[in-house]
Order: structure tokens, then C-alpha cells, then sequence
């Protein structure tokens, strides 16, 4: 029989950490597998709206609501010509894809990409070529987007049928320069003088964009923090983000160091903040870099994902995790994390948005559904709204082989823009459930609590195409309040959300 713990947590609406920036909902679409092929658009499908968007993703993607989504890509953007994916569909060039070993049809591009924006009502956050491209071709390509008209490149947007400039405000310098697995892969000096460069000249065209310079591919890169004291030196005063990429899977069947990946997550934004700021310092500079966190996600990059097993094919099978309750509420956990640092995280991208390591799957010419991933960002993303509040806490704690003792309880606290209060709990132990126990003393007299839980007694349950519904958070009706104290019940391996109004 598993043992039963308690955790304690206050907070109060008077001492905040930041409001929660918009732009944290961020998800990602990569011309990669079937995300943007047969996943956001599918002409043929029974569902297909006008645009050959399928309506019954964009309904998922309404109830997952991102607020902001990346394109396209990823790793495919370092051979990207963002031209091939303009004008007339017939005319469109097939191109192969060194980042995925596959084809890429030019069937859907920044045109279709701005139709999908539209039509979910999220942020365009759009990558440029700087592997096997460059200065010239990113400015050829804003101008393409963001000029009104009377000029080469803003008149053939036109002539594509868009009169009006797509406004794209937040752009990113490349992708994951420091990997070798990268086209066009940099140095440090060479990406950090590029990033500087074109960061200046974009400006010329419209000082108001928000620049992502290229941070380190992960925290266990060998160059970490040296890549970004370095790339920063060298454009600190040009760009606004640096860049952050995470994915977490169990090895070696090490699951309580899985609970604990949000450790590596904490590790990763402190070390990149404390660069940033030293660099900062150093330049005398009182301008903040921020980070934009924009891959995290649990990914299984050992499993046979079809990576490259049919060469040079259409839109394959790649990368399609199937996630179990455990990941979600590991995933749960990477989301709280990105809540208690909005104050530097302000900005972040779920990888991905479809098929490709994503919440949302489908079926070429059948239905989508929910992986159990899907769940707690779409609560965070419809609770998560307002300020990130200070929480004390107070928890039992586990040992873990990669991050010493971890404790069990990962929460944050959010007041809601109206007046209410949500608390994203994980209970991180694989075995013994938690009482949390929730101070209310000060929040006004609130005592109503609602609480949804995701937890499943196979940490190994998901949702696939034969059992799309299996795993679902429901009602959780284990909460008693007494004395002020709200007292929830947190199944072990769970993730909660707990509103108090
Ligand atoms: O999200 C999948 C891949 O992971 C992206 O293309 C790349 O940027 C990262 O390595």
C-alpha cells in the first residue's frame, strides 16, 4: 500500500511574478511528416473548408488554443525557399527536403500559412532561411509579407491575391544553428554576426518586429551558455529574444527522473537568463533579453518515429509519438514551468501542433483526436490567463537519479483576469497520492473549488485511432473546505486543475 502525504501551498493575489504574456501559448507547425500535409491541410478531406484547411483539426485546435504559432520549421526552414510555396499552386516547384529526407510538394505556404492564422485566430511567428540562405532572401521575404505595396516584392504578394500586408511581428533568425545536424550549421561568432546583421537590416524595413536570435539546440549541448554569451555579444542591442529547445523523454527506464524533467527545464531557463543578463551587463546595456521558448515538448527520439524509411517521399509517416498519461503529466509539469518563469519565458511553441510529436492527431482522409497531451495545454491555455502569482510551498519530497530530491508537488498559482484563482498542480510521485492542502486566507473569501484531474492507474494509457477517448481528465469531487483551508485530493502521477472562485 502506497503512502499518503500532504502538501501545503499559500499564496496571495498581492505579490505576483508577472502577467502571463500571450505569446506563452505558442505552438509550432514544421513542414515536417504530416503536420502541415494531411494534419492542418488536406484538400480532399471531408471536412476541408475552402482553403483545404480541415475543419475538424481547426475545431481541436479551438479547444487547444494556441495563441501563436511557428512556421516552418524547425530544422526544414535551414534549406527553405519561402518563394517555392507562392503563387499559383500548378506553377509551384517539388524541391527535396535534406532536413527529413522527403519531398516537399510547395502545395501549402506563407499564403495558406497566414489562412490558417487567420482562420484560428493565432500570432504568425515566422522562421528565416539562414543555412543555406541569407540577409538578402530574409529581407526579399519581409517585404513580401509586411510591405503595403508599389515595390517588386510586395506587389507579387498582391498579385498573389493578398492586397493586404500580413503584419508579421515576431520572426526568428534561423534555427538550431548550433546543431550539427543543421544546414548550414554556424559558429557561435559567424551565427551571432549573421543574427546581428540581419536583426539591423529587418529593422529598416519595420523597426516595430520582435526578433528571436538562435539559442542553444538543448542544455546538453557542449557549447550551452558559451553559444549564447557569444551569439549575444554580438547582437544583443538588435534582437529581443534569445531561443530555447527542450524535449524530454525516460531513458533507461529511469521514470522518476522523467517526473522530474522539469528540473532540466528550471536548469535551462536560469542559465540562459543569468547569460543573457551577464552579457547585458557587461555591454552596459539596461535593455532585458528575454527567452522564447519556442520547441519544448516530451519527445522520443529513440523510437522508430519513420524517420527517412521511405526516401524522398510525400508528407510520411514521422514522428508520430503516441502519448501516454504519463507524458501528459510530465507535459504538465514543463507547462507549469513556463508559467512561474513568465517573467523572462515570454514567449514559448508546443512541438508540434500535428502528427509531428503534437497533441492533435489524424488520418488522412479520416478522423482527428486528442492525445493526452492535449489536455493540460488547453487547460493552462484557457486558466492560465492574468498574473502568475508568488507560491510558497510546502511538500514531500522523492529521489530521483538525475536531480538529487525533487518534490512531489509542482504548482503555480494564477489570478484570473476575472477575479478568480487557478492552481495547476502535479502530483510528480508514481506511487503515493497527496492531500493539497490550499491556504485561502487571502483570497478575499473565495471558497468555491472545482478541480479536474488527468491521471490514469496504467501510466502507460493512451488515445489512439481504435480508443480515441480512453484517457481524459475528469471532475475530481475529493475537496473538502474547512477552517479557510481547501483540502484536494492529488492521485499519484496526476496533473490538476484546480479553480477557486
Ligand atoms: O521539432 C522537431 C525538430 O526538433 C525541429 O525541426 C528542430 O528544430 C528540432 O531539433
Amino acid at each position: 500500500m502506497a503512502e499518503h502525504h500532504s502538501a501545503r501551498i499559500e499564496f496571495d493575489p498581492r505579490f505576483t511574478v508577472a502577467d502571463v504574456p500571450e505569446r506563452l501559448f505558442g505552438s509550432f507547425v514544421e513542414h515536417l511528416g504530416r503536420c502541415v500535409y494531411t494534419g492542418i491541410y488536406e484538400p480532399g478531406h471531408a471536412t476541408a473548408n475552402a482553403d483545404g484547411l480541415r475543419q475538424d483539426v481547426l475545431d481541436l485546435i479551438a479547444e487547444l488554443g494556441p495563441t501563436m504559432v511557428r512556421y516552418p520549421g524547425g530544422n526544414f526552414v535551414s534549406g527553405y525557399r519561402w518563394e517555392d510555396g507562392t503563387g499559383p499552386k500548378e506553377d509551384r516547384p517539388r524541391r527535396l527536403d535534406l532536413a527529413w529526407g522527403t519531398t516537399e510538394t510547395n502545395q501549402f505556404g506563407l499564403g495558406e500559412f497566414m489562412k490558417f492564422c487567420r482562420a484560428t485566430g493565432v500570432e504568425p511567428n515566422m522562421a528565416v532561411n539562414l543555412g543555406t540562405r541569407g540577409l538578402q532572401e530574409a529581407l526579399d521575404l519581409l517585404e513580401y509579407a509586411n510591405h503595403p505595396g508599389g515595390t517588386y516584392w510586395s506587389d507579387l504578394r498582391r498579385s498573389h491575391g493578398d492586397e493586404e500586408p500580413y503584419g508579421i511581428k515576431l520572426w526568428c533568425l534561423g534555427n538550431e544553428m548550433d546543431g550539427p545536424w543543421q544546414i548550414g550549421q554556424k559558429t557561435a561568432h559567424e551565427y551571432g554576426r549573421t543574427a546581428d546583421q540581419v536583426a539591423r537590416s529587418m529593422r529598416y524595413i519595420d523597426p516595430e518586429l520582435d526578433l528571436v536570435a538562435c539559442g542553444s539546440s538543448s542544455r546538453g549541448m557542449p557549447e550551452f551558455g558559451a553559444w549564447e554569451a557569444e551569439v549575444l555579444t554580438q547582437s544583443y542591442e538588435s534582437v529581443d529574444y534569445i531561443s530555447a529547445h527542450a524535449y524530454y523523454q525516460p531513458r533507461d527506464g529511469d521514470f522518476k527522473s522523467f517526473m522530474a524533467s522539469a528540473q532540466d527545464m528550471e536548469l535551462f531557463i536560469d542559465g540562459v537568463t543569468a547569460t543573457a543578463d551577464a552579457v547585458g551587463a557587461k555591454l552596459k546595456s539596461d535593455k532585458k533579453i528575454n527567452i522564447s521558448f519556442d520547441e519544448w515538448n516530451v519527445w522520443y527520439q529513440d523510437a522508430p518515429t519513420g524517420e527517412r524509411e521511405e526516401p524522398w517521399a510525400v508528407a510520411p509517416r514521422q514522428l508520430e509519438n503516441v502519448y501516454s498519461t504519463m507524458d501528459a503529466v510530465v507535459f504538465g509539469s514543463l507547462m507549469i514551468t513556463l508559467l512561474r518563469r513568465c517573467d523572462r519565458v515570454t514567449a514559448a511553441c508546443l512541438a508540434q501542433l500535428v502528427n509531428v510529436i503534437a497533441p492533435i492527431m489524424t488520418e488522412p482522409d479520416g478522423p482527428a483526436w486528442r492525445q493526452t497531451t492535449f489536455f493540460p495545454f488547453a487547460e493552462a491555455s484557457k486558466y492560465g490567463r492574468g498574473k502568475v502569482l508568488r507560491v510558497n510551498a510546502d511538500s514531500p519530497a522523492f529521489e530521483t537519479e538525475k536531480y538529487g530530491t525533487v518534490d512531489a508537488l509542482h504548482s503555480v498559482a494564477v489570478a484570473n483576469e476575472d477575479g478568480t484563482f487557478t492552481v495547476f498542480a502535479v502530483n510528480r510521485d508514481l506511487e503515493s497520492p497527496l492531500t493539497l492542502e490550499i491556504d485561502l486566507g487571502s483570497l478575499g473569501g473565495l471558497s468555491d473549488l472545482t478541480c479536474s484531474t488527468l491521471t490514469d492507474e496504467d501510466p502507460d494509457a493512451k488515445n489512439t485511432l481504435a480508443e480515441p477517448t480512453r484517457v481524459a481528465p475528469v471532475a475530481n469531487g475529493d475537496i473538502t473546505v474547512k477552517d479557510g483551508v481547501a483540502y484536494v485530493e492529488l492521485p499519484a502521477m496526476s496533473w490538476n486543475t484546480i479553480r477557486i472562485a
